[in-house]
């Protein structure tokens, strides 16, 4: 299969390089970043007269490949993808879709009028750890489920890199957090329940990371701070012992100590976590009724110091207790009384050294099947993906305007002509 790539940087290269080690072809990229560009030509073989400076104008050749691998920022997916879909590329394109509805909408409206294949890379879909949940489900282990309970644990550090300091701290140039960080989490929940949502009610704002929090004497960077070595936010204690990882590699290309000084000292991640311009929410809680009648609690938090999804599925026979970093996933069937013992038993899934628990290699493979004709459809075709996309969207509503929001109606008000 021949690829194009639009937008190589973190999420782009992590599937070109799966394809390209696949012995598929990335024929053409478009990357703002003239490093970056470099560095994807060289690594992924690509001609240097098909490396463009902007995805428009890789846009404005003839067809270059099968495929678009579409991986800029969440507020450029609906101008890529429109023309893209149109040129003849079917599309593998990073979440969200988009964070306006409308958009989203009319991107599987042009998917289905064109009949592209377009992949959302959900990729927790394809995680065995996931997989392993949705089976056991499937397969009646704790019964018909009745309610859920959801923890999407972002990670202390984490949301002060990525939500406050880094390129998703504003709904305005970003997404608001629910549906950058959990449409995720919000299409596990459809997968999982086996259901579209009916309504949502959702709570929550920024409740530390803002001026009135900040340590008194704290400087607005790091670099001029009197406390950067009690801190926990320094950005010399983030960065520099993870040199050459993620999140150090979000800052520079030039991962050495001078490298990471430099970009510390004049770039957005050397900034005082408390004197930022981030509006995104540290915390939200989300209450979710599904069609089939489940109702679900979501919580989605910055206050935890594990970066890892904690579920708890209740059914009519017995529950699923999973935690992805201990990859465990407890079933227990429902006893007759206190004193009986449980029926109970923990499985381990296979772990994988690919990112997001094997769900980045196993989205292109999927792409890959799917392109090849070798399967009908993909676990993460962008008609399942709209529900999560509008559940967020109405999360939001919800959140904002303090009422409980109707997935229907949301979808009516915002274009939708299906149900
Ligand atoms: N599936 C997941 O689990 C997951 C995880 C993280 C991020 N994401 C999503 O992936 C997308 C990219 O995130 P990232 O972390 O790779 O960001 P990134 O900043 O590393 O990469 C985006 C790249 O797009 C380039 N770009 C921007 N505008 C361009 C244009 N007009 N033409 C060509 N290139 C352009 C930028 O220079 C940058 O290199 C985001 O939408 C994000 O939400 C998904």
């Amino acid at each position: 299969m021949e690829f194009v790539l639009i937008g190589a940087g973190q999420r782009g290269m992590i599937y070109s390089q799966y394809a390209h080690g696949k012995g598929h072809a990335i024929t053409a990229v478009a990357e703002k970043d003239a490093v970056k560009r470099e560095i994807a030509r060289k690594e992924l073989d690509i001609p240097a007269e098909r490396c463009f400076a902007d995805a428009a104008d890789l846009l404005a050749q003839p067809k270059l490949g099968d495929a678009a691998i579409i991986a800029t920022m969440d507020r450029d997916h609906f101008g890529q993808a429109i023309p893209a879909m149109e040129k003849g590329y079917h599309l593998l394109l990073e979440k969200p879709i988009s964070p306006v509805p409308e958009e989203v909408l009319a991107i599987e409206e042009k998917a289905r009028e064109t009949e592209r294949l377009v992949v959302v890379c959900h990729v927790l879909r394809y995680s065995p750890f996931f997989r392993e949940i949705k089976k056991q489900l499937d397969s009646g282990a704790v019964g018909r489920i009745v309610t859920v309970q959801h923890n999407e644990n972002i990670g202390n550090f984490h949301i002060a890199h990525s939500f406050v300091r880094g390129n998703w701290r504003r709904s305005d140039t970003a997404s608001p957090l629910i549906m950058q960080k959990s449409c995720h989490d919000l299409d596990l929940l459809v997968w999982l329940v086996g259901s579209g949502c009916r309504q949502v009610a959702s709570f929550g704002g920024l409740a530390y990371f803002k001026a009135e929090n900040a340590p008194q004497g704290a400087a607005m960077r790091c670099a001029d701070c009197p406390l950067r070595d009690t801190c926990r936010f320094s950005a010399y204690k983030a960065y520099l012992p993870v040199m050459g990882n993620w999140p150090a590699t979000v800052l520079t290309e030039n991962q050495t100590e001078e490298g990471l000084r430099e970009a510390i000292r004049t770039g957005p991640y050397g900034r005082c976590v408390f004197h930022c311009d981030n509006n995104v929410c540290d915390h939200q809680a989300t209450v979710l009724e599904f069609d089939n009648g489940v109702t679900a609690t979501f919580n989605l938090s910055g206050f935890t110091n594990r970066i890892a999804r904690t579920l708890k599925i209740m059914g009519e026979d017995g529950e699923l207790r999973a935690n992805e970093y201990t990859n465990e996933i407890e079933i227990i069937r429902f006893a007759a009384n206190g004193v009986d013992r449980c029926e109970s038993r923990v499985i381990h899934p296979e772990l994988t050294a690919s990112g997001h628990g094997g769900g980045d290699a196993g989205i292109v493979e999927d792409f890959l099947a799917l392109l090849e004709g070798r399967q009908a459809e993909a676990a993460s075709d962008i008609r399942y993906s709209v529900e999560s996309h509008m559940m967020a969207c109405a999360a939001e509503e919800a959140r904002l305007t303090g009422t409980v929001v109707r997935i229907a109606d949301f979808r009516r008000r915002h274009g939708g002509t299906r149900p």
